[in-house]
């Protein structure tokens, strides 16, 4: 294929993404940005595959049919509360990938007897620096989710010195690859040491911040092929991995905004690694109070608006469809429903909106934080299923919580709050929750879905 047409093509590709990204930002539009942006990759493929010189085309089918094949199997068995576990793997991949291209084109070099010139020999030493990196830290980000190994931090007396040195190794190792590359040593050297930084990035970091993480690998998988991109002098690749590379930072900051804590305290500060009970707040001297799910139906029946707040228990339980079905009821009896999108409720990012698209709830009646929050002092019921952190008054005030000034929706201020869980276990931070103890609070201990199912059944007994 013509060389021009080929980067003609990137070029839509390109824009196709960006349009396909723009439509990602509204659950509306989403499920249209997906299309787009996954056609802008056919396009993009393609074009690459027609000016494909060096690979046959059997080759490049194998992978193709093994890859998707795997792909397939693993997007369809997984369960939606292990996806951030699952895109921790493709990351990890996607970085694996970069690091082996880096390697054959330096090889292909060597082996030709060229020395590379202008920006690739960086590239390449960044490619494989950032993929090596991203692959072993993301194997440890699944490991940690997937509870192959510890989730709490593994913190040690100079970690970020020893760090910080062999992040000088590697940049005196990446030099030595730049000005000589025909001496393979450095980059085998450089290779083995970017798979430990992977590790030792990874290990000190809780499994809880690991979503932050992953969002953050996933920024380095894309700066990655972006490198290759430069090796391969393939414009597309250039474009899609600094895409990935900004919208995973992007994403990073997002969620490190709305729990309120930095990117370097995320990374550094080793998260969890105290019990962090022992530091959150005074010692609660009130006793929670547990109701009944027929309880809960007869305030119900005497209410006139409901904001639900969906968190990290819902997704567990799969109530989602169970809590739909409850809002269609209490819909049929004139209450208004309206659900409280916290922007870090559950484990990754746009978790409840995903689930709650699912059971089909209009997007019209998810409500982001800063414009439902008002509202709450208005509304008969909060019905809180199976959020803690995201509820606690404690970010309000308790300047010695962990999870301080995190912005929260404000239940509290509701005339009345039902919190479905389980038990008075905790949530995410590992802390005690004041709001179960308020005099307008009513505990309806159980399973998420269960209790939701009961309290509709209850209501209908009711009228
Ligand atoms: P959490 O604070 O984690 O609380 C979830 C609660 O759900 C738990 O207290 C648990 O109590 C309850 N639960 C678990 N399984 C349940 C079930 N089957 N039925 C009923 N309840 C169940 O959740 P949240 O309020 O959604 O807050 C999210 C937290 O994750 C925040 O601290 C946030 O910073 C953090 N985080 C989120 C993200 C993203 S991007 N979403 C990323 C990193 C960190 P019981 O065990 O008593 O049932």
């Amino acid at each position: 294929m013509n060389n021009q047409l080929v980067q003609f093509a990137y070029l839509a590709s390109a824009v196709l993404f960006i349009v396909g990204m723009r439509n990602l930002s509204s659950p509306k539009t989403a499920p249209r940005g997906n299309l787009i942006a996954s056609f802008g990759m056919l396009v993009a493929v393609l074009a690459t595959l027609a000016m494909s010189e060096v690979v046959s085309y059997w080759t490049i089918l194998a992978g193709v049919i093994v890859g998707s094949g795997i792909g397939t199997v693993l997007a369809v068995r997984i369960q939606m509360t292990a996806m951030p576990q699952m895109v921790a793997l493709l990351n990890g991949f996607g970085g694996g990938a970069s690091a082996l291209v880096a390697t054959a084109e330096l090889l292909s070099y060597v082996r030709r007897g060229v020395e590379p010139v202008g920006v690739v020999p960086i590239a390449i030493v960044l490619g494989l620096l950032i993929g090596a990196l991203t692959f072993t830290g993301s194997l440890i980000a699944f490991a940690k989710l997937q509870e192959l190994m510890k989730g709490a931090p593994m913190v040690y007396p100079g970690q970020q010195v020893v760090n910080a040195v062999l992040v000088l190794a590697a940049v005196a190792l990446g030099y030595l690859v730049v000005t000589q590359p025909f001496e393979l040593m450095p980059y085998y050297g450089l290779a083995l040491l970017s798979l430990v930084l992977g590790v030792l990035f990874v290990i000190p970091i809780g499994g809880a911040d690991m979503p932050v993480v992953i969002s953050l690998l996933n920024s380095y998988s894309g700066l990655a092929a972006c490198a290759t991109g430069f090796v391969l002098g393939n414009a597309g690749l250039v474009i899609s991995g600094s895409l990935v590379g900004a919208s995973g930072i992007i994403l990073t900051k997002i969620m490190c905004d709305a729990m309120n804590r930095s990117l370097a305290n995320v990374l550094f500060s080793g998260f969890g690694a105290v019990d962090q009970t022992a530091v959150a707040g005074a010692v609660e001297t009130r006793t929670a109070k547990g109701y009944t799910p027929d309880d809960a139906a007869v305030i119900f029946m005497n209410a006139r608006s409901c904001i639900v707040v969906p968190g990290y228990g819902m997704a567990v339980a799969q109530a989602q469809h169970a809590v739909r079905e409850l809002s269609d009821l209490l819909q049929s009896k004139g209450i208004s429903v309206k659900f409280a999108i916290h922007p870090v409720a559950g484990r990754m990012p746009g978790h409840m909106n995903v689930l709650l698209a699912e059971a089909d709830v209009p997007y019209e009646q998810l409500i982001e934080m800063d414009e439902i929050n008002p509202e709450f002092p208005e509304t008969d019921v909060a019905l809180v299923i199976g959020a803690n952190d995201v509820v606690n008054p404690d970010a309000r005030t308790d300047k010695g919580s962990p999870i301080y000034g995190m912005p929260i929706l404000d239940v509290d201020r509701a005339q009345h709050v039902f919190v479905i869980k389980r038990s008075m276990n905790p949530g995410f931070a590992g802390v005690q929750n004041p709001l179960f103890f308020n005099d307008n609070t009513m505990m309806v201990f159980g399973d998420a879905k269960g209790t939701v199912l009961k309290i509709a059944e209850a209501i209908k007994n009711l009228s």
